[in-house]
């Protein structure tokens, strides 16, 4: 392949995740995206809306059970000249810290937010995942054909409660059950929506500029008199449109519209891929490694298991980081130290995993693991020992002790704990001196308990007892010469160690948090930590 073809290719990609509270209409804006991709025809033909949700990923008894979607999926599409990835990400109450770790393959984010609600617990926990990695944050406000806030209002609110500035790069003319299009901030015209069949098809638009005739007409003069004076608040009011903020994640662009009637979809996704940026350069301990070289690279960031009960495989979610990656291609697998051939790698392309001959940096793909892989692990081509800054283990918010009910049976129990403990799953903690009589499971989301209890079953025979904790912050610590007799915490506060047997104190409260802070000064507290 010639270098430029290479780099044409590496630089048309897109790969960013959608984020949101649940219900703000992520899997609706997804859909309108395909839409447009040209990926489905019909919003919604394809199998009811619902229907779709698990149809992504309906391996586990336990989602068709439910009707949720326990694990997330990479959707690509071509648009425009663009090949976009999206990374789904579970938006139910429950989320995992699949979700989180999904964040680590994306180069950018959308931020779906429900302008009724604002913002909302889950979004505030993904956007600080995002702000962490310093990867650009887009704002779609959503179902803008309902009563909702006041789009000042939300603005605020972004940037007070997420700590963001913000930039409406486009702005609503009509709320409240009247909204007919928008005002484009850039273009300084008026995009006016036609009422489409119930959000099936894209909609048609007209565009004038602000001061045309017609569309003032059809505007009304209230309408038109309100946002001539809306923009003039916004153009004196509001932060400036800065690239560099926005691509370091210090200002996002808002984009007003309704996922659900297409109004706002087009002109967001065009705005949105022109500003975002393709992939960008990864930490390694060699540096930063820039995605046009030309050897391929990436990093396992997820690892499902059984998506084929009858086979009982697991497969390792890859995010290419530099290069091009052809099927049947020989890897080295760093960490492991050994070859890898991989034989049959999968694409996914809306609902379809299709097998992936070729893929490029940007590129997701799911490879075959008979059990090697590890989150984290980095692949190379040739003798190149890259490796790539680890994932973060993230804050688990649920804890419950298990042991297994048969005794007899704690060999399989211990290894499906550590087997699903390695997929990352669950974390697991021990008391110090106590050691492995007594496991503590923790997990992001508390359906994870449910999967783990089912899956212990299922895979391993293993009936298990739990006991829920009523701990719900974890702390890991930093200190040197940490000694757990001598440590000062609460009496509600619980000392254990990870599985890298590094200290960790469970928390009921926050006010604990900050008492044995008080006690321990010399001991840094820390959120998230690295393997
Ligand atoms: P999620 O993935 O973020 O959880 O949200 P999802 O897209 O499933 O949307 C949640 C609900 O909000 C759905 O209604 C959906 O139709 C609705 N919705 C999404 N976008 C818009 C919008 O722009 N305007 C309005 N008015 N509603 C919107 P539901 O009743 O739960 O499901 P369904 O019966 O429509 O399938």
């Amino acid at each position: 392949m010639q270098q430029h073809d290479l780099l044409d290719e590496i630089r048309r990609r897109r790969t960013f995740a959608i984020i949101s509270h649940p219900d703000a209409g992520k899997t609706t804006l997804t859909e309108k995206l395909l839409l447009y991709g040209g990926a489905i025809r019909l919003a919604g033909s394809v199998k009811s809306r619902r229907a779709q949700k698990h149809a992504v990923s309906d391996w586990m008894e336990i989602e068709k059970q439910r009707g949720i979607s326990v694990t997330s999926s990479v959707l690509q599409f071509n648009y425009d000249g663009y090949c976009i990835n999206i990374l789904d990400t579970p938006g139910h109450q429950d989320f995992s810290e699949d979700t989180y770790r999904t964040l680590m393959a994306a180069d950018s984010a959308v931020m779906v937010i429900d302008c009724a609600k604002g913002v909302e617990e889950q979004t505030k926990k993904l956007f600080h995942v995002c702000k962490m990695r310093g990867i650009p944050i887009f704002t779609f406000i959503n179902k803008l054909d309902r009563a909702g806030k006041d789009p000042f209002e939300l603005m605020e609110e972004i940037e007070k409660v997420l700590g963001i500035k913000s930039y409406p790069m486009n702005w609503p003319i009509g709320t409240d059950g009247n909204f007919k299009g928008v005002y484009n901030r850039k273009k300084r015209q008026i995009e006016l929506f036609s009422e489409g069949n119930h959000g099936q098809s894209q909609v048609t638009t007209m565009v004038g500029d602000v001061t045309d005739d017609k569309l003032k007409g059809l505007l009304g003069q209230d309408l038109h008199k309100q946002l001539m004076e809306e923009i003039e608040l916004l153009d004196m009011a509001g932060d400036d449109f800065n690239i560099h903020e926005i691509l370091t994640g210090e200002l996002t662009p808002i984009f007003f519209g309704s996922a659900m009637t297409n109004f706002g979809v087009q002109p967001f996704l065009e705005s949105f891929l022109r500003i975002t940026n393709p992939p960008s350069p990864r930490n390694s301990n060699q540096g930063e490694i820039d995605p046009e070289t030309e050897n391929f690279t990436g990093f396992i960031f997820k690892i499902q298991a059984n998506m084929n009960p009858t086979h009982r495989d697991r497969i390792a979610f890859l995010r290419i980081c530099s290069g091009k990656f052809t099927k049947g291609m020989q890897v080295n697998h760093v960490q492991e130290n050994k070859k890898v051939r991989l034989s049959q790698p999968q694409q996914f392309m809306a609902q379809d995993r299709v097998v992936v001959e070729e893929a490029y940096a940007g590129d997701i793909i799911g490879i075959h693991d008979p059990g090697i892989f590890r989150i984290g692990d980095t692949l190379c081509e040739n003798q190149d020992k890259i490796v790539y800054e680890g994932i973060p283990v993230f804050a688990p918010e649920h804890f419950a002790k298990i042991y297994a009910k048969n005794s007899m049976k704690r060999k399989q129990f211990l290894k499906g704990i550590s087997q699903l403990a390695e997929e990352g799953a669950i974390q697991v903690f021990k008391r110090p001196n106590i050691g492995v009589e007594e496991l503590i499971v923790g997990v992001v989301g508390a359906l994870q308990f449910e999967v783990l209890e089912y899956r212990l079953q299922n895979e391993y025979g293993v009936v298990i007892n739990m006991q829920q904790l009523p701990y719900r912050y974890i702390r890991w610590v930093e200190m040197k010469d940490f000694d757990p007799e001598n440590f000062g915490v609460t009496m509600d506060t619980l000392i254990v160690e990870d599985e890298d047997e590094k200290p960790v104190l469970l928390f009921q409260n926050e006010w604990s948090i900050e008492r044995v802070k008080e006690r321990n000064p010399k001991a840094i507290l820390k959120e998230i930590s690295r393997r």
